[in-house]
């Protein structure tokens, strides 16, 4: 699909120190924008940056907690003092939380509050801290990663491709309800031109998929393809869907 893009200004990156979002964070820099790392570890955040600087990007580390106000407002505050706007949010932190503590029946309610914290209502936290930033900008755009198993009716399909993926109160909801947080968002800022859309990075050879079990030959690199796509969508793109790299996901 030929789209009219925007390939410059400031993008934010969460939990961009490795895997999908140091990829994106990289892509991003290498189409010119101004990369903020995000990251909730300093030490690897800055080295991210670095590595991106280091290959001619222009990247500026920010600690950043999707979990805690505290460090999300003054990640906030870094970027309106240093930039004045922002012109694109990647939303990407997320963890899986594991599978045996999220199996539905025997779920523990903290750890399935755990996996929202972070995947869902750290979007919002982020989200809402910027926003004041990102309605400064000619081009506003907001990514966030999400999965396709978070459609449901792709996991209710007892013969479909998720049949096999245990059962889950935690990651794949986290991702529903990211992806209905998506088109809230989308709906409300469609008046001041904010294209709100979600990512499904396909499953790629992360740290977060190792973790549960589930290798794949995909990188990270080809995962965040996608999201650059939405981050730099030109005006008539589209807002308040969920896609992958080949096209419209399903609900
Ligand atoms: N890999 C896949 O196949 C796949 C598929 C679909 C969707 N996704 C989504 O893609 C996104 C990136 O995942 P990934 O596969 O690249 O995983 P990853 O390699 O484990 O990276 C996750 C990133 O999120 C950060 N993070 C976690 N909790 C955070 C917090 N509270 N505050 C700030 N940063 C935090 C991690 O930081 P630390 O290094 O400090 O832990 C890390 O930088 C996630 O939203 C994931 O759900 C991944």
């Amino acid at each position: 699909m030929a789209e009219e893009t925007t390939k410059s200004g400031i993008a934010l990156v969460t939990g961009a120190n490795k895997g999908i979002g140091r990829e994106v964070a990289a892509q991003l820099a290498e189409q010119g924008f101004t990369v903020v790392v995000g990251a909730r570890d300093a030490a690897r955040g800055a080295a991210a940056a670095d590595e991106i600087s280091a290959a001619g990007g222009d990247a500026h580390f920010v600690r950043l907690d999707v979990t805690d106000d505290e460090s999300v407002r003054i990640a906030a505050d870094f970027i309106g003092e240093r930039f004045g706007r922002l012109d694109v949010l990647v939303n990407n932190a997320g963890i899986s939380g594991g599978i045996d503590t999220l199996v539905p029946s025997t779920a523990n309610p903290g750890a399935v509050r755990a996996v929202f914290d972070t995947n869902v209502f750290g979007v919002i936290r982020v989200t809402n801290a910027v926003l004041p930033w990102l309605l400064r900008s000619m081009a506003p755009r907001i990514v966030n990663l999400s999965s396709s198993v978070g459609s449901l009716s792709i996991m209710g399909d007892p013969a479909g491709p998720f049949a096999n993926v245990p059962a889950s109160a935690g990651y794949a909801p986290s991702k529903t309800a990211l992806n209905a947080i998506t088109v809230q968002y989308a709906k409300e800022l469609r008046k001041d031109n904010v294209l709100v859309n979600a990512a499904d990075p396909g499953r790629c050879d992360t740290d977060l998929i190792r973790g549960v079990g589930f290798p794949s030959p995909r990188t990270a690199a080809e995962g965040a393809t996608v999201a650059v796509r939405l981050a730099t969508l030109g005006p008539d793109g589209p807002t308040g869907g969920i896609f992958s790299e080949t096209g419209a996901v399903p609900w």
